[in-house]
């Protein structure tokens, strides 16, 4: 891949910058090593491991992400709330790869836009928590805090923060990306026909008909590309995918954080896109400080909480040359606060001339607890945050160029709805989440048809605007 001419514009290292100089701040949600040594000694074979992705494919997706930001392309970043070690195995990593891909298809197929493909993958293995101790039958213990950190039993082995997970952790995500980049340059490229693509539940959906003709829409075209090119069509690039997780733990982080021959400034190669949550974004904390000296794009997470100054402040901290594919702001409001809380920053955003491109995750302020227990989302409140999010962008004059899902190719039972109408009695089947419950299969393609409903439907107000 040839590198992209924007990596030597804006030579300028952010000033008093390390890769270590985050920790002169408050860092959140660490956990607790009780063997300094032995975190010692895994941050040094950190730092000697093979990174896992190039800087010219971080500078090629900052690239993209501009033109996402100008309105040329959409951005699908999706995948599971939280990976474990145990299903860093063949059917998982292309089950998630085939429903990104279709997802994807069916977005450029209905919004006539290439889409920027970002999995929520090979790295996804911290969280953050709400709370430090949890508490089973008067017994307290730390808080499960992803694969990277500790174990998810109830017990005080598996909870205890293991360094030696920051090693292992790294693997997983190489042996991740290795598979991944091999399903794109091989056999991959089948589920492009229509044959791979599960249709039974469509049966159950209101948009059957129009499902059903966009598959064989898209079937005719690859079978016309595949024609004209006289080729299966397997040349899907090899980054066309790109991986992105949140960027929590901040040793880890650090370890893969380097310089590369000529190019200047740093580079988090373990990731293209790393993003700070929402628990971890305040300006002046440690997330920020560390994510502003390097180069790769970096999304945030935005809360309903989040006024327009902080805003302001977070993107002068992040993106002080005002590039636009540098900054991706992910808002998270919930469907019933969106109303109120988008509009006044998207309103501050614009005002001041701060480019970045908008995205919505409709999943993490759609979160709520059954009376049996289980953590669960509608289909119906993630549709309706998205709905409103593209109406709200519309009516303040600007554009939602992305939309993040939390999302698995395996047919689990964790959010409620969809064109099956999931009940609370089905979450009992197949919940495998130890996290945030996702969108299966059939409700992540389905919620693709929706935003594709969406844009092509008249944008309430658009008649005004057009006069
Ligand atoms: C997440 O993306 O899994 C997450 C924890 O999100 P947020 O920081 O928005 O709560
Ligand atoms: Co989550």
């Amino acid at each position: 891949m040839s590198r992209p001419e924007r990596a030597l514009t804006a030579i300028r290292e952010p000033e008093a910058w390390a890769p270590a100089s985050w920790q002169q701040y408050e860092a959140l949600q660490q956990p607790v090593y009780e063997n300094r040594v032995a975190l010692d000694e895994a941050l040094v074979q950190l730092r000697t491991l093979p990174p896992l992705v190039t800087s010219w494919e971080i500078l090629q997706l900052r690239q993209e992400l501009a033109e996402a930001a100008e309105g040329k392309r959409f951005l699908l970043q999706g995948g599971d709330c939280a990976e474990n070690f145990a299903d860093c195995s063949s059917p998982h990593i292309a089950n998630r790869l085939k429903v990104l891909l279709q997802m994807s298809l069916v977005l450029v197929h209905g919004l006539k836009q290439p889409i920027v493909r970002v999995g929520r993958f090979a790295g996804q293995y911290a969280k953050p928590r709400s709370a430090d101790l949890e508490t089973r039958d008067g017994i307290t213990l730390p808080s499960y805090r992803g694969d990277l950190v500790n174990g998810p039993d109830f017990t005080p082995e598996s909870r205890r923060a293991d360094p030696r997970r920051l090693v292992e952790g790294h693997s997983r995500s190489a042996l991740t990306m290795n598979f991944v980049r091999a399903l794109i340059d091989g056999g991959f490229a089948d589920l492009h026909h229509p044959e791979y693509w599960d249709l039974d539940w469509v049966k159950h959906s209101p948009l059957e008909g129009e499902y059903r003709e966009m598959v064989r829409s898209i079937g005719d075209a690859v079978r016309f590309m595949e024609t004209i090119g006289g080729a299966p069509m397997g040349s899907l690039r090899r980054v066309d995918f790109y991986t992105s997780h949140e960027a929590l733990l901040l040793h880890y982080e650090e370890a893969l954080t380097r310089r590369v021959p000529r190019q200047w400034g740093w580079f988090n190669l373990s990731t293209h896109y790393p993003w700070i949550g929402m628990r971890t974004a305040a300006p002046g904390g440690a997330h920020l400080e560390y994510c502003r000296g390097i180069r790769n794009p970096i999304g945030v997470k935005v809360g309903p909480s989040v006024t327009p100054d902080q805003l302001l402040r977070l993107i002068d901290v992040l993106n002080p040359e005002n590039d636009a594919g540098r900054l991706t702001l992910i808002h998270r409001m919930g469907a019933a606060k969106i109303g109120e809380a988008l509009p006044r920053l998207i309103e501050a955003v614009r005002s001041n001339g701060r480019r970045v491109l908008w995205c919505c995750d409709p999943m993490h302020g759609n979160t709520e607890g059954t009376p049996s227990g289980y953590k669960t989302r509608r289909f119906e409140n993630i549709r309706s945050e998205l709905d409103q999010a593209f109406d709200i962008h519309a009516a303040c004059g600007s554009r939602l160029g992305g939309a993040h899902l939390e999302l698995t190719g395996e047919d689990v039972t964790e959010c409620l709805g969809g064109a099956r109408d999931l009940t609370e009695q089905d979450l009992n089947r197949a919940y495998r989440s130890t996290v945030d419950p996702r969108l299966n299969y059939e409700q992540a393609l389905e919620m693709a048809m929706l935003i594709v409903r969406k844009q092509r439907a008249p944008v309430a107000g658009e008649e005004v605007r057009g006069q």
